[in-house]
């Protein structure tokens, strides 16, 4: 058994704080949205679990698919030491990198599900002898300090959930990335890709209504969390293509005009018949503009990876 050490990087009341500045801001705001970050506790994460297997939802197994056939080169270009990934989940794609890094010392899952963390970073930590696993709880978008552990560093941001970023967020985020690589350190990022807008719509509306509740947990997480009696199932999940953005949205449609008391806010939010409220965009990629990404955050395209349908993309940029 390896070392697991798991470090909260933000203190319970500062998630707090962000949550209840997050919920006041959007759901005041009009249109009204909520940041998806807040989707992911215990039943989040799991319901996310449930929708990497089902058949509509193609990124996770295209990722794979990548990850399988390319993770030797990634080993063989990085030749890592501590592999941090962000976002890390359960962490079950990671496998595949952590058997190909040979040299590999340290693994640093960085995620905001304490559940997903504790999970897989000691499963990890029970399997591989040799690697010590030092989780943290930490916010991806809010300034990140890693752990002092050997380099070179591959940090790895997989399944798209950067594409879960606005544009603005995305350029920030990635400028700070490349502020904790060093030379030597590289990026392996996963975005999904442009495509038939029936089959990205059908990823994000599921029949099996699994991203349904997926997209309804937000409301569980707030009433929970502050006190708020949102009726889930008074919303209506709706995934649409924005064809000039290149994104999914998801949102939830109030199926009739209701009031919402969010107490912990003494907040009263109105919403009218058929009002959405956004939870989630998906931005789908295409090469040039990773490409453009990255180069504005002094970062290049190395390597650029694609499953067989050329459905999704990994690419690995390394810091000369
Ligand atoms: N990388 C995994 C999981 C993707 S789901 C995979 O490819 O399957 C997105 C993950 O990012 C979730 O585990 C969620 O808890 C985490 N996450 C979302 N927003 C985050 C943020 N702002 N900071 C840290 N983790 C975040
Ligand atoms: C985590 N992220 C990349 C997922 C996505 O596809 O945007 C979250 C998700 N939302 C609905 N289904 C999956």
């Amino acid at each position: 058994m390896s070392p697991f050490r798991l470090t909260r990087t933000l203190p319970e009341d500062a998630t707090d704080a962000a949550l209840r500045s997050d919920v006041r801001t959007g759901l005041t705001g009009t249109p009204k949205w909520l940041p998806p970050k807040w989707f992911y506790d215990a039943r989040g994460s799991e319901l996310f679990e449930r929708i990497t297997t089902l058949p509509e939802y193609y990124p996770t197994r295209a990722e794979r698919e990548i990850l399988v056939g390319r993770a030797g080169e990634i080993a063989a270009a990085t030749g890592a030491r501590t592999l941090v990934e962000l976002g890390s989940g359960s962490s079950e794609k990671t496998r595949f990198l952590l058997d190909a890094l040979t040299g590999l010392r340290v693994y640093v899952p960085v995620d905001v599900s304490e559940s997903a963390l504790t999970g897989a970073g000691r499963a990890l930590a029970a399997e591989r002898p040799g690697l010590s696993v030092h989780a943290l709880i930490a916010d991806f978008t809010a300034a990140l300090e890693l752990p002092d552990t050997p380099g070179p560093r591959l940090l790895a941001f997989l399944g798209g959930t950067i594409g879960n970023l606005l544009p603005g967020e995305r350029a920030a985020f990635l400028a700070s990335v490349r502020a904790l690589l060093a030379p030597g350190d590289a990026l392996l990022l996963g975005t999904d890709l442009v495509k038939d807008e029936e089959v990205l719509v059908r990823a994000y509306d599921d029949a099996a209504g699994v991203t349904a509740a997926f997209d309804k947990n937000v409301l569980a997480v707030v009433n929970r969390e502050l006190d708020a009696d949102f009726v889930p199932d008074a919303f209506d999940h709706v995934a649409l293509w924005d064809a000039g953005k290149e994104w999914i949205e998801m949102r939830l449609r109030s199926r009739t005009a209701q009031t919402v008391k969010v107490k912990a806010l003494d907040l009263a939010v109105e919403f009218a018949a058929g009002e959405e409220l956004r939870t989630e965009v998906s931005a789908k990629f295409r090469k040039e503009g990773v490409r453009g990404e990255l180069a504005a955050a002094g970062l290049d395209l190395a390597h650029w990876w694609t499953d067989r349908e050329g459905r999704f993309a990994l690419s690995l940029s390394v810091v000369r």
